[in-house]
């Protein structure tokens, strides 16, 4: 007998396709966002025009799943295109990120630094043996207020490439963009492709396709999806959630050596993952969340006022940082109230 046995898969057949980075053949409920993305995509090639997108919507609603999906479509229509998708989440600073540009263009930089427009001169030298660029600058609010200077730079490319280049910048919140110079919000997000969040209807829609290629035949049912799709809901519509709930669930009924999920596997992975994100936060931002148990849904003023009463006092602005932070933690929802004035109420997904 070999050491190594493969282990026997009784539900999960093909975990990877549950995996978050995991792009399916299809994206339903996504198909006129990617005609959009795709037509203005194609435009700017034919014309050699350029032209900026910019993609938000709140975590969870295929904004990169979708503009991967465009990518790879666009690597085999028009091979020559250069395409870059940056994260900047994990390139940070303009530095890392005019080195990532860098790097996938072969384009040698002195490893002791480098002025930004020699650089990019550099760089938009080497596309000219491109059939155009698209750009993709992915989780932009995340370097948005620290490292404006390369959103600076970013909404003027334009004028140092001659060909087409198409610059798409995805965010979960446009929250970041009013406190940007003017220059940078009207050219680069002025055009605006807004992802809804899913419906549970959608959700499940999307988990069952998603079901069908990863789990084996007959190891869950339709309330297993139903569920899942409904934690998704909860979460704020995002089928990031709503698929991890499901891989979860399959793995907790694999390791029960059961052979089908249940609504019971699916409701104590909810538990614990709640129960994990809530119990790993800051010390700092835990506060907010007891507060918002308690009360609901309530104005950023009044939130304030209860935190500084239990915790002791803190500025507004980074009281408004702390906001924003669960926000894009996925773990508070943010809205603009309904009056006049700037106005938001905060509360629990
Ligand atoms: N319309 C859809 N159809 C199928 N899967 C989807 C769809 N939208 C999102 N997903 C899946 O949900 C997960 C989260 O999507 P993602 O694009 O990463 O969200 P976002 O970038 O908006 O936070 C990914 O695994 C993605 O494949
Ligand atoms: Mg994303």
């Amino acid at each position: 007998m070999s050491l190594f046995e493969p282990v026997e898969q009784r539900i999960l057949r093909d975990a990877r396709v549950l995996d978050p980075d995991f792009v399916p053949d299809v994206l339903p409920f996504r198909e006129s966002h990617l005609q959009e993305i795709a037509s203005s995509i194609s435009y700017a090639l034919e014309t050699g025009s350029s032209s900026n997108i910019f993609v938000v919507g709140p975590p969870g609603t295929g904004k990169t799943a979708s503009i991967r999906y465009v990518l790879r479509e666009l690597s085999s229509y028009s091979p020559l295109t250069f395409q870059s998708y940056i994260n900047c989440w994990i390139y940070r600073s303009r530095f890392s990120i005019i080195s990532a540009l860098a790097g996938a263009l072969r384009v040698p930089l002195p490893r002791r630094g480098f002025a930004p427009d020699e650089a990019y001169s550099r760089i938009f030298e080497r596309l000219g043996d491109y059939r155009g660029a698209v750009i993709v600058l992915d989780e932009v609010d995340r370097i948005a207020s620290a490292s404006s200077d390369v959103l600076y730079d970013f909404s003027r490319l334009h004028s140092f490439v001659d060909g087409p280049l198409v610059l798409i910048t995805i965010a979960n919140t446009e929250n970041f963009v009013y406190s940007l110079d003017p220059r940078i919000t009207s050219t680069l997000f002025s055009k605006k492709l807004v992802f809804e969040r899913y419906t549970v209807p959608q959700l499940k829609e999307i988990l069952r396709e998603r079901a069908k290629i990863a789990l084996a035949e007959g190891s869950y049912d339709d309330n297993v999806l139903g569920m899942c799709a409904a934690i998704g809901w909860k979460r704020g519509g995002d089928a990031r959630a709503a698929i991890s709930c499901l891989r979860e669930a399959a793995i907790l009924a694999e390791r029960k050596g059961d052979d089908r999920i249940t609504v019971s596997h699916v409701k104590a992975v909810a538990e614990s993952v709640d129960g994990a994100r809530v119990s790993s936060l800051d010390p700092k931002l835990r506060p907010i969340v007891d507060i918002l148990r308690e009360n609901g849904e309530m104005r950023v003023s009044a939130l304030y006022d209860e935190y500084v009463t239990r915790v002791g006092k803190i500025t507004m602005r980074a009281f408004r940082n702390y906001i924003n932070e669960l926000e894009r933690l996925g773990i508070v929802n943010v809205r603009r109230l309904p009056v006049r004035g700037n106005v938001r109420a905060v509360s629990l997904r």
